[in-house]
């Protein structure tokens, strides 16, 4: 079996830890520093496992020792935005729990593939990296995963069809200046272009873009978690299964896009190096210049990591 481990248990670590257990990705463990709560949850998924029939084992714990041997390591914990606010704005605070975590990845769990959740998720992504000093491809990002299946799950609401012939493709940062790629979304290999008008994609664009945002106006005190989970678990299974799955990853990018030491959302091959390929799209003179907003957009934030 092999061993996931996923820091936070709040609503996205915990309901990624159901959804990989559920699929017997591996055993899991999952570690928040609040004391009782990882436990319980660990606990009451372990009591559903006879009905839902899995044999993952799921502990809940504090203790940093118990993620010793992990494959794989999620980040998930860290403060949600609320209404009003953006993702940036959690720049600080979420700066010092990554900074604490990685310290402890890097003690008990160097050899793991390590997924940042946190927002802001780009910055973060290179603030772990920094902390955690592995190679760079065994660090990178969930934030155009979750971003494309929102993509996906709007073109499939707006053409009435199945969602599984939908393969939808967002690059860039995952903040307002993320980039939908219409021209790489399809349907059974179809672009979207050539299935719906310029101002249709653009409702569905600017939905993908404020997907997060129109969540955390429903929760008031949270943001999405069902399909962050999801997002989590497909990105792991691809690590853990070595499959080289193609998906929007959150990767250092040494040249690629013409950008150099910065972290951004672009399609790379998911396996069990963590990111073994990042492939080099070809974009519009328009989407470049997009593209080039979102990663200033990103290194201005990087300016602001105390990384110290
Ligand atoms: C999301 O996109 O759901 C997450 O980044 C959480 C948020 O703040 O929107």
């Amino acid at each position: 079996m092999k061993k996931i481990t996923v820091i936070g248990a709040g609503n996205v670590g915990a309901t990624a830890v159901q959804r990989m257990a559920e699929l017997e990705m591996g055993d899991l463990v999952m570690l928040d520093i609040v004391e009782g709560i990882p436990q319980g949850k660990a606990l009451d998924l372990m009591q559903s496992a006879p009905l839902m029939e899995y044999d993952s084992h799921i502990r809940g714990t504090n203790d940093y020792n118990d993620i010793t041997g992990s494959d794989v390591v999620v980040i998930t914990a860290g403060v949600p935005r609320k209404p009003g606010m953006d993702r940036k704005d959690l720049l600080k605070i979420n700066s010092n729990i990554i900074k604490d975590v990685c310290t402890n990845i890097t003690e008990y769990a160097p050899d793991a593939v390590v997924i940042v959740v946190t927002n802001p998720l780009d910055p973060m992504t290179y603030l772990a990296s920094r902390v955690l000093d592995m190679p760079d491809n065994r660090v990178f990002g969930m934030g155009g995963m979750l971003d494309s299946t929102r993509f996906a799950t709007f073109v499939a609401m707006e053409l009435g069809c199945s969602v599984k012939d939908i393969s939808a493709m967002v690059i860039g940062s995952h903040d307002n200046l993320m980039l939908p790629l219409p021209q790489y979304t399809t349907v059974s290999g179809i672009p979207i272009t050539e299935l719906m008008d310029e101002d249709t994609i653009q409702e569905l664009v600017d939905r993908t873009i404020n997907g997060g945002a129109e969540i955390v106006k429903y929760f008031k005190n949270g943001s999405a978690f069902y399909a962050p989970a999801a997002s989590i678990t497909h990105m792991v299974e691809s690590v853990i299964r070595d499959s080289k799955r193609i998906m929007p990853a959150t990767a250092y990018l040494k040249g690629e896009y013409g950008y150099d030491g910065v972290y951004a959302g672009v399609p790379a091959k998911i396996g069990r190096e963590g990111v073994e390929d990042i492939i080099d799209l070809k974009l519009s003179d328009k989407q470049k210049e997009l593209l080039t907003k979102s990663v200033v957009n990103i290194q201005s934030s990087i300016e602001l990591l105390e990384l110290e």
